[in-house]
């Protein structure tokens, strides 16, 4: 099987056919698959003190011990010294200077919002620390706050079906992310999306992510993603956003369907693949 060929199988597999052609006849998949560069990074966790936003919009830093060994409630105050021995000014101040590891260990102690009460695990994001292509989800469903790790359900495979057509794959060059990291759900269990709160406190961490990638292009996943990466009116629809090239500070930022809602309205693909065909323009 030739490139096309196997590119067209990797479309039929998606169920859309023939659609699913790259607009920019100067642009073929063999370059798309040329964009993928693996730099393999060395992920070292080690004990460090993690600082923890709280809800009061300041820093406690907590000791490797209260952090890595299953102690997950703040002491109101300094009464404890193993859990709470410092108040700092600014979350996102400490947050922004943070390294992987920090920042890692952070997100995995955090409190910072009610999110923290029902999951079973953040969910940090997984991939290339250098990729040239991060994508940003809403935040974990079921499997994620599972298994950890994001986009592993439905949605996910969806994700990795696109990845593939794009002659990628996951952890390669490529970066994913969502804006919150415990999973969101309303009063029967089932997903909802984060609350404007939840967004706020949580964004911090992500926006560190974007600043240690430094992505060449920012794919945001539907709304949620959009919205909040660009500090938009949260109702603004996806069609409104999308086949626009946008900017996340200097960096070029696509606006695209949701992989879930591409589950339920297969016809819509054909629009991920456009404005995916503008964020590879855009590179
Ligand atoms: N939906 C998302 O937005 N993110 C995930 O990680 C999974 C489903
Ligand atoms: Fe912390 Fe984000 Fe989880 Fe809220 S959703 S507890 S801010 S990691």
């Amino acid at each position: 099987m030739n490139n096309a060929e196997q590119h067209d199988a990797f479309l039929d597999e998606l169920g859309i056919g023939p659609v699913w052609k790259l607009h920019d006849s100067s642009a073929s998949i063999a370059t798309i698959s040329h964009v993928a560069e693996i730099v393999p990074v060395p992920r070292v966790v080690t004990p460090v003190p993690a600082i923890i936003p709280v809800g009061d919009g300041l820093l406690r830093t907590l000791t490797t011990d209260s952090v890595l060994g299953g102690t997950s409630t703040l002491a109101p105050a300094a009464t404890n010294m193993d859990q709470a021995i410092s108040i700092l000014p600014a979350t996102s101040t400490a947050v922004a200077e943070m390294d992987w590891t920090s920042l890692e260990n952070t997100v995995a102690a955090c409190r910072a919002c009610q999110l923290c009460e029902g999951r079973a695990n953040t969910v940090f994001g997984v991939g290339d620390q250098r990729a040239k292509w991060l994508f940003v989800g809403e935040g974990p469903g079921y499997q994620e706050n599972l298994q950890g790790k994001p986009f592993v359900g439905p949605a996910g495979h969806l994700l990795d079906n696109i990845l593939r057509a794009l002659g990628m794959q996951r952890g390669e060059n490529t970066y994913i992310a969502n804006i919150v990291k415990c999973r969101p759900t309303d009063a029967q269990g089932k997903d909802r999306a984060p609350s404007p709160e939840e967004v706020a406190a949580c964004l911090p961490y992500l926006k560190r992510q974007i600043a240690l990638i430094q992505p060449e292009v920012i794919i945001a996943l539907g709304k949620t993603a959009a919205v909040s990466l660009l500090d938009l009116d949260p109702e603004t629809p996806v069609g409104q956003l999308r086949g626009k090239l946008h900017r996340y500070q200097s960096l070029p930022l696509v606006v695209t369907y949701h992989p879930a809602y591409l589950l339920r309205k297969p016809t819509e693909k054909s629009k991920t693949w456009e404005d995916l065909c503008l964020a590879l323009r855009s590179m």
